[in-house]
C-alpha cells in the first residue's frame, strides 16, 4: 500500500537516500531539513521539499499543515534529522548539552505530538525513530549523543505502549556505523571541544579510528531496506538494527559486563 510520508534530515546521508528510495517506491514522500538546497536532486524523485529545522517550532506546524492540506493525512513520521555533540562531558558546554537534546530527543518528540492527533483521528499510523546503536551502549567522548539516543530509546518504548490503542506503531532503527555526513560533523565538535583539553589525546586517538572506520561503514541503503521492511510489514518488529558492527556491538553490549564492555572500548583508543 502506497503510503504518505515525512522525513525528517532528508537533505543528507540516510534521510536524502530513505526519501529518494521510498518515492521510487511509490509513496508520496515529504523531505525536510533546513538546507533546502541539499534536498534539490530529490525533486527529481518526486520528492516534495519542505523547509524545517526541528528546534524551530513554527517550520514543524507549518510543515505538517502543507501535509495535511495536501494530503489530507499523514501515514507515517521518520524521525531521522540528529548530529553528534562529540566532546568529553567536562568540557562539553551545557549550552550544546542541551542543543544536542533538542535536536535529537525533543524535535523528534516535538513532531511525534504534531503528527499524532491525525494519525489517531485516522486510526492508523507508523512512527519510526532512527536511534543508534549508541542508543544502547555509551563510549567515551559521546556522552551528550549517547544520552540524546537513550532518552529516544525510552520515550519510542513508552509512546509505543501509549498510541497502541489508537492503531499507531512505533518502530525503532539502530543504525551502526552507516556512510553519511555524521562522522565529520561529530570529529570536527569533538576535536573542538577536546582537542587541546586533559583529553586531548583520548580525542585525537578517536578521531583517527573514526576516520579509519568510516571507510568502512555501510551504505546507507543497508538502513533504507530496514525503513522499507518496518514500512511494509503488517506487524513490524519494535527495532532494527544494521550498519557496520551493528549487530556485533549489540551482541558484545548484551553478554558482556560492564567493565569488561568497557575494556573492550577502551583498548581500541589506544
Ligand atoms: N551515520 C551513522 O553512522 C549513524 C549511526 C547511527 C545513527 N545515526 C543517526 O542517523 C540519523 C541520520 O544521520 P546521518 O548519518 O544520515 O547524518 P547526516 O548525513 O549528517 O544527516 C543528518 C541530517 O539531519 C539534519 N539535521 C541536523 N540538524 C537538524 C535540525 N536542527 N533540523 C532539521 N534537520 C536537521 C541535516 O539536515 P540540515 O543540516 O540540512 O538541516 C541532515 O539532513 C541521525 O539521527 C544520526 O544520529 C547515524
Amino acid at each position: 500500500m502506497k503510503k504518505i510520508i515525512l522525513i525528517t534530515g532528508a537533505s543528507a546521508g540516510m534521510g536524502k537516500e530513505m526519501a529518494r528510495h521510498l518515492a521510487q517506491d511509490g509513496h508520496t514522500v515529504y523531505g525536510a531539513a533546513r538546507r533546502v538546497e541539499k534536498m534539490a536532486d530529490l525533486k527529481q524523485s518526486g520528492v516534495k521539499i519542505l523547509a524545517m529545522d526541528v528546534t524551530d517550532e513554527a517550520s514543524m506546524i507549518a510543515g505538517i499543515e502543507t501535509i495535511v492540506k495536501a494530503e489530507g493525512h499523514i501515514d507515517v513520521l521518520i524521525n531521522n534529522a540528529g548530529f553528534g555533540s562529540y566532546g568529553a562531558i567536562e568540557d562539553v558546554p551545557i549550552a550544546d548539552a542541551r542543543y544536542q537534546m533538542e535536536v535529537n530527543v525533543f524535535g523528534a518528540a516535538h513532531l511525534t505530538q504534531l503528527v499524532l492527533p491525525h494519525m489517531r483521528q485516522q486510526g492508523s499510523g507508523q512512527i519510526i525513530n532512527i536511534s543508534s546503536i549508541g542508543g544502547k551502549f555509551a563510549a567515551a567522548l559521546g556522552g551528550w549523543y549517547h544520552a540524546s539516543k537513550f532518552a529516544l530509546e525510552a520515550l519510542s518504548d513508552s509512546l509505543r505502549n501509549e498510541v497502541k490503542q489508537f492503531g499507531i506503531d512505533v518502530v525503532v532503527i539502530e543504525p551502526g556505523g552507516v556512510k553519511s555526513e555524521w562522522s565529520s560533523i561529530a570529529m570536527d565538535n569533538l576535536l573542538k571541544i577536546s582537542g587541546d583539553t586533559a583529553y586531548g589525546n583520548l580525542a585525537k586517538q578517536f578521531s583517527a579510528i573514526a576516520k579509519k572506520a568510516n571507510e568502512k561503514n555501510a551504505d546507507p541503503i543497508i538502513i533504507v531496506d530496514l525503513v522499507r521492511k518496518a514500512i511494509a510489514a503488517k506487524q513490524p518488529k519494535t527495532r532494527y538494527h544494521g550498519g557496520y558492527m551493528a549487530g556485533p556491538a549489540l551482541f558484545m553490549r548484551k553478554i558482556l559486563p560492564d567493565r569488561t564492555f568497557d575494556k573492550m572500548l577502551l583498548a581500541q583508543l589506544k
